[in-house]
C-alpha cells in the first residue's frame, strides 16, 4: 500500500519537513510504499472559483498540481504536515487544498479520495502555538475528502502529532509522530482501502 507524506512548509528543510519524512520512515519500516512531497518551490496557483472543474475535473491553470492530485489519488494513506501560521496552515499548504476542490463530487462522481486514511502534523515555535488548531485545518479539509481521519493512537490518542520548537530536539513530540503513522500502518491493515 502507497503512503503520500505532504509537507505544507515553504521551508524545505525545515520542521515539517523533518516530521513528515519521519513518519514516512516509520511506515517503510513497516512495509509500505512511500512517497514525499514538499510544496516548497512548487508552482501552485490559488484556485479563482470559477467552477470550470465541475465538468471537467481538472483545472485550467497550468502548475504543479496534477502531480500532486494524481499522487493523493494513487495513495491509500496521506499524511499532511504544516507549520502553523498565526494558529493556522500555512498559507501554501490552504492554496494546495483548495485546488483540490477538483476532487468535490459532481455530476454524481464519487469523491475519489473516499475511504483512505488520513493523519496530520502540526509543528509550531511555542509549546501552545497553535498546533491544536493547525491539526483541525487540515482534518477539516480530510474530512471533506470524505477520509477516515485518526489520531495519534495509542498512548496518548490525541488530536495528531504535534512538534513544539526544533523537530529533532523534540523527543516528545517525535513520538506522537511516530505514534501516527504506527496507527495509521495499523489501520491501513485492517481495512484495506480500495483505490
Ligand atoms: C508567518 C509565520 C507565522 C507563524 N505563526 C506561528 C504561530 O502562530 N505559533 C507558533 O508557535 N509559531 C509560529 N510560527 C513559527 C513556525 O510555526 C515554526 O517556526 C515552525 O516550526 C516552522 O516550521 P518549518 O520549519 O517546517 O517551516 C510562525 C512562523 C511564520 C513564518
Amino acid at each position: 500500500m502507497n503512503i503520500l507524506g505532504i509537507s505544507g512548509s515553504p521551508r524545505p528543510n525545515g520542521n515539517t519537513a523533518y516530521a513528515v519524512q519521519y513518519a514516512l520512515d516509520t511506515l517503510k519500516q513497516q512495509g509500505f510504499a512511500i512517497k514525499y512531497i514538499s510544496l516548497s518551490g512548487k508552482d501552485i496557483k490559488p484556485c479563482t472559483g470559477c467552477f470550470k472543474c465541475e465538468k471537467t475535473h481538472s483545472c485550467y491553470q497550468q502548475d504543479d498540481m496534477p502531480e500532486i492530485i494524481d499522487a493523493m489519488k494513487e495513495s491509500h494513506g496521506l499524511l499532511i504536515g504544516s507549520p502553523a501560521y498565526f494558529g493556522m496552515v500555512s498559507g501554501q499548504l490552504k492554496t494546495m487544498m483548495d485546488r483540490c476542490v477538483v476532487m468535490r463530487p459532481s455530476y454524481g462522481d464519487p469523491l475519489p479520495m473516499t475511504g483512505r486514511v488520513g493523519g496530520a502534523i502540526a509543528c509550531a515555535n511555542s509549546r501552545n502555538g497553535g498546533q491544536e488548531t493547525t491539526l483541525q485545518n487540515i482534518q477539516t479539509f480530510l474530512f471533506q475528502l470524505n477520509m477516515q481521519v485518526i489520531s495519534d493512537g495509542p498512548p496518548y490518542s490525541h488530536l495528531g502529532a504535534t512538534i513544539a520548537g526544533n523537530a529533532q530536539d523534540d523527543s516528545w513530540g517525535l513520538e506522537t509522530v511516530k505514534n501516527l503513522a504506527l496507527n495509521m500502518a495499523a489501520m491501513l491493515k485492517q481495512n484495506h482501502p480500495v483505490l
